[in-house]
């Protein structure tokens, strides 16, 4: 049994989901792989870490390290009542690890969809979204919202997501053909558990508390006037935030690509002036995109590093060029990647 498991990127709709709003992600064509059968014990090597893992599903703990992704998944699956036999096998692909592309969501549902298949079990796409998703909150602590897990689960060739974070109501948009989707990896590593996320997204938990909304989709602006300082100014940014989502699902609609990216470019630079998750190097790969004909590029996922998104509709040898000058004057170990809305994760018949 061998299992695809994409990376995604987000198109916009960014640090509005843990806020239950309006995202519009896409499943990418580079993958984890996991290829395998089943077994006793989870015996796992990662070939991308050069690291085994070995641990009985009847009786784990956190160990801190990469397999805690795949512990967490069986530990989701037992508070549902599965009981659930091991496996064995490898992981490998050419998702690159860290880079802000998902890859330990890809990781989670590589092993849920590999665990689903081999034990026949009755899940749903959003199932198994909501289940890798409680993995990483409950097991392996990262606070993420359901984007990712989302995002990897329910991917369509050709088309990217909007979803209500809320109810996890999907729609499938076509992405136009004309597009070119350009990642750039700034090269700066972040950890999403350590970073500012945790922080940010208390701050907005209290906010939404004090004004009496459960989702952001919710919030007016006269909402907004109960609030101040900090709250005030997150709480304003996703208002936007989720508005522009709405906004780009129209463009999408009515294939105005222009539009979608000049929304691509109000949200980066709101991301960067008033919820400050971007980075030096983020804005300059904007500028940079932009400059070589870019029709929109933002950062995608968390921000503080990571990977930024560029949309092109003749890209040719841009992103060499841009990579040259991005690297005369950051030293980072930066890479660029073409992708394009990609299939969710699921059994790969090669
Ligand atoms: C990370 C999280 C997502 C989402 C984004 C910001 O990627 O995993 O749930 O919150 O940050 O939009």
């Amino acid at each position: 049994m061998k299992i695809a498991s994409p990376g995604r990127v987000n198109l916009i709709g960014e640090h509005t989901d843990y806020s239950l709003g309006y995202v519009m992600p896409m499943a990418i064509n580079l993958y984890t792989y996991l290829e395998g059968e089943k077994s006793e014990d989870v015996v796992l090597y990662s070939q991308a870490l050069q690291s085994s893992a070995r641990f009985s599903p009847k009786n784990f703990e956190r160990s801190g390290g990469w397999e805690d992704y795949v512990k967490g998944i069986y530990f989701s699956l037992q508070k549902r009542g599965y009981d659930v036999g091991g496996l064995r096998g490898k992981i490998y692909g050419n998702l690159p690890i860290g880079s802000g592309l998902s890859s330990s969501a890809s990781l989670e549902l590589a092993v849920l969809d590999f665990l689903k298949e081999v034990y026949n079990l009755d899940l749903t796409r959003r199932d198994l979204a909501l289940i890798a998703k409680e993995a990483e909150n409950e097991f392996v602590g990262v606070p993420c919202g359901v984007m990712d897990q989302m995002a990897i689960a329910l991917g369509k060739r050709g088309h990217v997501i909007f979803i209500d974070t809320e109810s996890l109501k999907y729609e499938y948009l076509p992405f136009p053909k004309d597009l070119q989707v350009l990642i750039f990896d700034t090269g700066v590593r972040r950890e999403l558990a350590s970073s500012k996320y945790k922080e940010i997204k208390d701050i907005v938990t209290s906010a939404l508390k004090k004004i009496g909304k459960r989702a952001s989709k919710e919030i007016t602006p006269s909402d907004l006037e109960k609030l101040n300082g900090e709250e005030k100014i997150r709480l304003e940014y996703i208002l936007r935030e989720n508005q522009r989502v709405l906004d780009a699902r129209d463009a999408l609609k009515n294939r105005d690509i222009e539009t979608l990216g000049i929304l691509l470019l109000e949200a980066q630079w709101d991301l960067a002036k008033n919820y400050g998750v971007s980075s030096p190097e983020l804005d300059y790969f904007v500028k940079l995109a932009v400059k070589n004909g870019a029709l929109g590029a933002r950062l995608t996922g968390a921000g503080f590093g990571g990977s930024a998104i560029a949309l092109f509709v003749e890209l040719d040898n841009r992103g060499e060029f841009i990579l040259k000058e991005y690297k005369k004057r950051f030293m980072h170990n930066a890479k660029y990647y073409i992708v394009e809305p990609s299939d969710g994760v699921g059994r790969c018949m090669d």
